[in-house]
């Protein structure tokens, strides 16, 4: 499914290079990097020429003075080795700042994927698993960025330089190198390929890992009042007992094989000795020629050692590089509209819902009840389907109307709210905003003309007005306070010690429900909204408190549009229409008195809250 959370793998050389494309971000410092590097490259491929010569003409003894100048040999030597120390000075931190540059470009970029995600996306995503991917891999990526940003550069220039220079001696020890490679390389390649899959289930391990720690200081409060503690700590434990199993037999697994394979390659090494010891004692190479092929084998060594343990950093990476590719790449399935926002004021309805159904996505498929009333069914009619959210739902809403939403738990009250400023679209039907069906809107615009207060009311960690100015963080002071007070805010505001800029807990936790929810309700009236979507948003509040806020509300939200979804029939009685919802389907619709008159849903749903003489029926 297109639109879940972490799906399919995508190739791990696909990921790897969707990491290595950000480099491209910053052309002149990769230049700069890798012009610096090949210079060093060619210092390391010299310098066992200089070794060589001198062991060639040292050879001849007491006669070598007069054929070369030992002192211009170890001075050009020691000049060669001080400037690679010099490049080396500045190819360091220049690497280094492009690597963490282009880190801090990924991590942007997967933030603003997850921005960007859809509800149903978040609504199929662990935040646990999230924020692994987002914090922990991204960071995973930094060892590849550092070694691989020269190292293929290393690798192939220095391997393919070295050979050259063995090929120039002698084709023969030149083959004798590349038999060596052959076999070294092929092993290495074999066991990488195995261990890919091995750092992918550390990284999977770790998620899960992660995960319960981020869910359990998220419920802390819960797993204290069922007395959970040491069972969560159990549960944690397994997790990082698995974790540390699968981290400890990935690491082993490589760390046993790199001596195997440079093993292999060692061999090469006495062959050569043996080949090119002859051919100087048959006199046909300078022993100098022999010092330098060993010289460069012994470099190809080097690099093939270093090779095996980036081998173990690319396949860690690139299972990391999977695991954000996956975040970079999903497609956002839910893109707005290009129609220019109409005319306010113009269509005859604000909200118009036609024969609107909605099934979640990622609703399981629930085996459907043998209904005794129905008629019994074919035999191959199909024994699952998805339960509906909202079934056939069609309703207007006039400019300037307030409606009221009712029904029992699990209705689909939240879920009609939702599909106004577009969290999801139908499955089936339209919902049209100023009579334009809302996919055919701009989302922003949409969003921004739609003040939404949810069900469970999330602050985040900042001032209390800087929440309540979450959506316009240049609001004035004064605008702010206005809306606090519509709200009933502003008394128990003005009651802490800060007032407006006491810094409230991540999720306002050190105010209660009732003040929450009219923090939540303060920040939806700021953004002046069109339509007012309130859900449950007065549950936690008194019923004092509520008749006021719906008072002072009742000023603010003239000529606006509201459909407010209540639980208390003081609430909805003066609605000028009634929505009763069950089961997804719009069963009831109409005054409260008509709706009393009706004596059905409505009536059974509020039958403890009714006044003595609506009782009677
Ligand atoms: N994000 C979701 N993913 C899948 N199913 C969902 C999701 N949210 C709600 N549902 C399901 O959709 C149905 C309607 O839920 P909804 O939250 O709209 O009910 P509600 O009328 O608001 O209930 P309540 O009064 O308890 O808030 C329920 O069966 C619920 O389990
Ligand atoms: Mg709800």
């Amino acid at each position: 499914m297109s639109d879940a959370a972490p799906s399919a793998a995508p190739g791990a050389l696909r990921a790897l290079w969707g990491v290595v494309k950000f480099l491209r971000r910053r052309p002149w410092m990769v230049a700069g990097s890798v012009g610096l590097l090949l210079v060093n490259i060619g210092i390391e491929l010299s310098l066992p020429q200089f070794l060589g010569n001198a062991i060639t003409h040292l050879g001849r003894g007491k006669g070598a003075a007069d054929s070369f100048s030992l002192f211009h040999l170890v001075a050009a030597f020691a000049g060669l080795v001080t400037l690679r120390a010099v490049i080396g000075l500045f190819l360091g931190p220049l690497r280094n700042t492009t690597a963490q540059q282009t880190l801090g470009d990924i991590r942007a970029a997967v933030y603003d994927a997850l921005q960007r995600q859809t509800f149903s996306w978040h609504d199929n995503a662990r935040t646990g698993e999230l924020i692994s991917r987002a914090s922990t891999d991204v960071f995973r990526l930094q060892d590849f960025m550092f070694v691989c940003l020269l190292f293929s550069v290393d690798v192939t220039v220095g391997l393919l330089g070295t050979l050259a220079y063995i090929f120039a001696l002698s084709a023969t020890l030149g083959w004798l190198a590349v038999a060596a490679m052959v076999p070294t390389v092929g092993a290495m390649a074999f066991f990488a390929a195995r261990l890919q899959p091995r750092w992918r289930k550390v990284h999977e391990q770790h998620s899960a890992m992660s995960t319960v720690i981020q869910e359990n200081i998220a419920g802390v409060r819960v797993v204290k009042a069922f007395a959970r503690e040491s069972a969560e700590i159990a549960k944690f434990r397994s997790k990082r007992d698995a974790f540390l199993a699968e981290m400890f037999s990935t690491v082993n697994y490589w760390a046993a094989r790199v001596p195997f394979a440079q093993f292999l390659f060692g061999l090469g090494v006495p062959l050569v000795l043996w080949v090119g010891g002859r051919q100087v004692i048959a006199g046909d190479m300078p022993l100098g020629d022999l010092a330098k092929a060993v010289f460069y084998l012994l470099a190809l060594g080097g690099r093939i050692g270093v090779i095996g343990q980036v081998t173990n950093i690319i396949q860690n990476a690139s299972s990391a590089a999977q695991r954000v590719h996956e975040i970079l790449n999903s497609p956002v399935t839910l893109r707005g509209g290009t129609r220019p926002w109409p005319t306010e004021g113009t269509a005859a309805t604000t909200v118009c819902f036609e024969h609107v159904s909605f099934t979640y996505p990622n609703t399981p498929s629930l085996l459907v009840e043998n209904d005794a009333a129905e008629p019994p069914k074919p035999p191959d009619a199909p024994k699952t389907a998805r339960r509906m959210a909202l079934d056939d739902v069609s309703f207007d809403l006039v400019p300037g109307q307030t409606v009221a939403l009712v029904g029992p738990t699990g209705a689909g009250k939240s879920t009609l709210l939702a599909l106004i400023p577009r969290f999801y679209d139908p499955t089936a039907g339209r919902v049209l905003v100023e009579g334009v069906d809302v996919r055919e809107l701009d989302l922003l615009a949409l969003r921004r003309r739609i003040g939404i207060v949810f069900q469970e009311t999330f602050l985040f960690s900042a001032s209390i007005a800087d929440n309540i100015a979450f959506c316009r963080p240049d609001a004035a002071r004064e605008d702010i306070i206005r809306v606090a007070k519509a709200a009933r805010a502003h008394d128990f505001i003005g009651e802490l010690a800060q007032g407006y800029d006491t810094i409230i807990g991540e999720r306002g936790i050190s105010l209660s429900g009732g003040q929450r929810q009219r923090l939540a309700i303060a920040r939806a009236l700021l953004t002046d909204p069109r339509v007012i979507l309130l859900d449950d948003a007065t549950s936690a509040i008194d019923p004092k408190t509520e008749r006021e806020i719906r008072e002072a509300t009742a000023e603010l939200c003239q000529g606006r549009t509201t459909l407010i979804v209540a639980q208390r029939v003081a609430t909805v009685r003066h609605a000028a229409l009634i929505l009763v919802l069950k089961e997804g389907r719009l069963v009831e619709r109409g005054t409260h008195a008509e709706l009393l008159a009706q004596n059905g849903v409505y009536r059974e749903l509020f039958a403890t809250q009714l006044t003595e003489e609506e009782v009677r029926p």
